[in-house]
């Protein structure tokens, strides 16, 4: 079936001959075509280019974008979307003043979510879940990675893996999967956490690994949480399954997990509000995508990574939006692109390189996803009218999606 999308306002973020990621100076550029077609067929882009230069030919539908814009959907590399219930009581103990650290401590944050997650069945979390990607596909969104790491026991891990296969069989999002076994120390570990990465290495990876639950394996590597000898075991029993690393890192502290991500050649290294020079380094001439997660730094109220210096330097910056119930709940890409520009400084075009293209490749999906390409997954969004493509993080809180195509159909 072909389907032809005409008198686009701009087609934006079109590539001729695809990327697999954009570093430095180049994520200050992004190809767009103005007064432009599209034409899918069935789930795969076919074509694209300047309406002047569209052939006489038919389609079995058309659509008319006129006045309106398109983009390649948001690919959202980071989040955390399976959870039961939501935590704004601790989002009050947070303006009281209590730190992110001091809440976990009490036996809150992380494991007050493990504890809810653990008493929900997986029925009531899939429907939950399900309903948060409705969310996102309305915003924009077209792949997603999502973590376990709210079950802390390896039963509850091995159900957030299954809800997420069958997010994954049921959603027309592309999805990816990663098992988040060290998220936090349960508390009958509190005081031997060895014992606790023993149950991780030993049966939450060999078990998601054996019920191919998972894409990736994740670490909670920083300062209060796990170590970095920790995450080696954790990154090398991954590694030895087949799983490759996507990490959080340097969020609360110069933890030493941008330097430990890069050695075990992760895909991504994320959050990174404590990067200096020495990270930045690392990062250079990595495999590793540096990732920024601006909702969560926004809603901690927490500095800023320094995402010039790392453009500068010529790394490759992504952005997503690490939906959770704790640190930021919004599964809105709109958001994280408004943020990228008022609170990192970030050129649009910066912003859109980020969250689509770059955060496409720190889920391992920019072969097929992250741009308008020909052959690449029909995922994309026909704007409102909207005036140019600044207008889109510009016009921050209001939702600029009027239809989301998905694997070439209306979603
Ligand atoms: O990415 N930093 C660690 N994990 C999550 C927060 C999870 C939570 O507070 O529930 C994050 O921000
Ligand atoms: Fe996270």
């Amino acid at each position: 079936m072909r389907t032809i999308i005409k008198n686009i306002k701009e087609l934006c973020q079109v590539e001729e001959a695809p990327r697999q990621k954009v570093c430095g100076s180049e994520m200050a550029a992004m190809q767009t075509i103005k007064d432009a077609y599209l034409i899918i067929e069935d789930d795969k882009i076919l074509d694209f280019g300047g309406m002047s230069a569209l052939k006489e030919q038919t389609f079995d539908h058309e659509v008319n974008a006129e006045g309106r814009m398109v983009f390649p959907s948001f690919c959202d590399s980071h989040t955390h979307l399976v959870y039961a219930g939501s935590r704004e009581v601790e989002y009050i103990d947070k303006i009281r003043g209590l730190s992110y650290e001091e809440i976990a401590r009490r036996g809150g944050g992380i494991l007050n979510s493990a504890k809810r997650v653990q008493d929900a069945s997986e029925e009531e979390l899939y429907d939950d879940a399900m309903m948060r990607l409705q969310q996102m596909i309305g915003y924009g969104s077209g792949a997603v990675e999502i973590k376990s790491g709210y079950g802390m026991t390896v039963e509850a891990e091995m159900k957030m893996l299954r809800v997420i296969r069958r997010l994954r069989e049921t959603s027309p999002l592309t999805i990816r999967a990663t098992l988040l076994g060290a998220h936090g120390v349960p508390m009958e570990y509190r005081g031997r956490q060895d014992a606790f990465v023993d149950l991780v290495v030993r049966e939450m990876i060999p078990q998601a690994a054996a019920e191919g639950l998972a894409d990736f394996v994740d670490v909670f590597c920083d300062e209060g949480f796990f170590t970095v000898g920790d995450t080696e075991r954790m990154l090398e029993a991954g590694a030895k399954y087949g799983l490759r690393a996507k990490i959080h890192a340097n969020e609360l502290a110069c933890s030493g997990g941008i330097q430990v991500a890069v050695k075990y050649d992760a895909l991504s290294c994320d959050h990174l509000e404590y990067t200096g020079e020495a990270e930045i380094e690392c990062l250079k001439g990595s495999n590793t995508m540096p990732t920024v997660l601006p909702g969560a730094a926004f809603f901690l109220n927490m500095r800023h990574a320094p995402v010039r210096q790392m453009i500068d330097a010529g790394l490759p910056v992504a952005m997503a939006s690490d939906c959770n119930p704790g640190s930021s709940p919004s599964p809105n890409m709109q958001l994280i692109l408004s943020m990228a520009c008022v609170n990192y400084r970030m050129l649009p075009e910066e912003a859109f390189n980020a969250t689509t293209i770059n955060s496409a490749y720190a889920m391992g999906v920019s072969d097929q996803l992250g741009s308008i390409a020909r052959g690449k997954r029909a995922n994309f969004y026909i704007t409102k009218p909207i005036s140019t493509y600044e207008y889109m993080p510009y016009a921050y809180g209001e939702n600029k999606v009027d239809v989301a195509f998905l694997n070439g159909r209306v979603c």
